[in-house]
């Protein structure tokens, strides 16, 4: 079972992660947790080219970098964890692209579809949790959290909004993968919500 977690910055993705990890261990479920951009050693450094590298990075080979990070993070750790029966939990996954590079930097998003696809050789999520969230709201809700704006950070709220409209539109097209749940409301009414559609689906 491989489970994704999406949505715009700060919309309580590791906050509900940690709910569904804390689920699994009571379970007695063995599983791996791991994020984009950065689950593996080389991720990390293109992590860094990414979010903290000062200067501009074209749209294009943004894409890319995610997608390289993506490729190697399936071929390496997502992949086998699947092969050994583990649940995957990954924090972010390819809609990622296709909300930021595609929709949010305006490009093709059938095309950052198309490369994020080739680079995962068209591993698709089990599920896809989308938690939606205004991005006025998530952007409260990130300053809250002390650490300073990386570089997709600073974009303005519109960037976002567009994210979060692609993410929805997403998800219409694909409601057997994906579970859309409301953000704004509270951590445990949310993590209550998504244990109980995990408890149906995993039995
Ligand atoms: P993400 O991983 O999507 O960036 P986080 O889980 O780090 O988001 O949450 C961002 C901030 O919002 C944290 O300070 C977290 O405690 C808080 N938060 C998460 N979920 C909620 C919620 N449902 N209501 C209010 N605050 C929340
Ligand atoms: P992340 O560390 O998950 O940020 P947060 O915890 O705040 O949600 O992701 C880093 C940034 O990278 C985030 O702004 C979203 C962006 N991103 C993309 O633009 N495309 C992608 O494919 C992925 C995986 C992330």
């Amino acid at each position: 079972m491989f489970i994704t977690f999406e949505g715009i910055d700060g919309v309580g993705k590791s906050t509900q992660i940690d709910a569904v990890e804390r689920w699994l261990d009571k379970k007695g479920k063995k599983f791996i947790r791991s994020f984009e951009p950065g689950g593996t050693e080389l991720g990390q450094e293109i992590r860094h080219l990414l979010l903290h590298r000062k200067g501009d990075v074209a749209p294009r080979s943004e894409a890319l970098l995610y997608a390289a990070d993506r490729a190697h993070h399936v071929a390496t750790k997502i992949k086998p964890a699947l092969d050994k029966g583990l649940v995957v939990l990954g924090d972010r996954y390819f809609d990622s692209s296709v909300a930021y590079q595609g929709a949010a930097r305006e490009l093709d998003l059938h095309e950052v579809r198309d490369i994020s696809l080739w680079a995962v050789d068209n591993l698709l999520p089990d599920l896809t949790v989308l938690l939606d969230l205004d991005a006025e709201q998530a952007m409260q809700r990130r300053n809250q959290t002390g650490e300073g704006p990386d570089r997709l950070e600073k974009e303005k709220v519109d960037f976002f909004e567009r994210a979060r409209e692609a993410y929805l539109t997403l998800a219409k097209n694909e409601p057997a993968r994906f579970l859309v749940l409301d953000a704004s409301e509270s951590i445990a009414q949310i993590s209550e919500k998504l244990i109980s559609e995990l408890e149906k689906r995993f039995d």
